[in-house]
């Protein structure tokens, strides 16, 4: 792609985004290889439909990244985390879950900011990242409900 973004700053959040879908995809599924115990059939079932969600909330933000923002998307990968028993496992993920809610919040700040620069991509993209954050709003309560917290 030769055309120059139209906000390399939202795109860099958003890539940055991106890379973190990435890690918490790979990590959901390898922490549901990790379960063991009486429900480890369950919890793994459960972390491989929200690893789910998370594939998704990657698609959603290549196409805003390339078809909204004449961007590249990245193929990188944020961090991940190892966890060894249940409640780490969910523990951790909890916090990353939290962490990604924070930081698309701050995304949607800037979008705001920027809200008059982008006329025909504001609403589209304001909307797909409040659902992502709905998603893992509900992906905070589901791993609580697990950890019988
Ligand atoms: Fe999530």
């Amino acid at each position: 792609m030769d055309a120059t973004p139209k906000s390399p700053e939202l795109v860099t959040c958003l890539n940055n985004a991106l890379e973190n879908e990435h890690a918490i995809y790979v990590q959901y599924l390898s922490h549901a290889k990790t379960v063991k115990g009486v429900d480890a059939r369950l919890v793994n079932k459960r972390l491989r439909r929200l690893a789910g969600y998370h594939r998704r909330h990657q698609k959603k933000l290549r196409y805003l990244i390339a078809d909204y923002l004449e961007a590249v998307p990245s193929m990188n990968m944020g961090a991940t985390y190892a966890a060894d028993n249940l409640d780490t496992i969910l523990q951790t993920n909890i916090k990353c879950e939290g962490a990604a809610i924070d930081n698309y919040m701050k995304t949607l700040a800037l979008l705001d900011r920027q809200k008059e620069d982008l006329p025909y991509e504001f609403c589209k993209i304001d909307y797909a990242l409040k659902k992502i954050i709905r998603n893992d709003q509900a992906h905070i309560a589901t791993l609580k409900k697990l950890r019988g917290a």
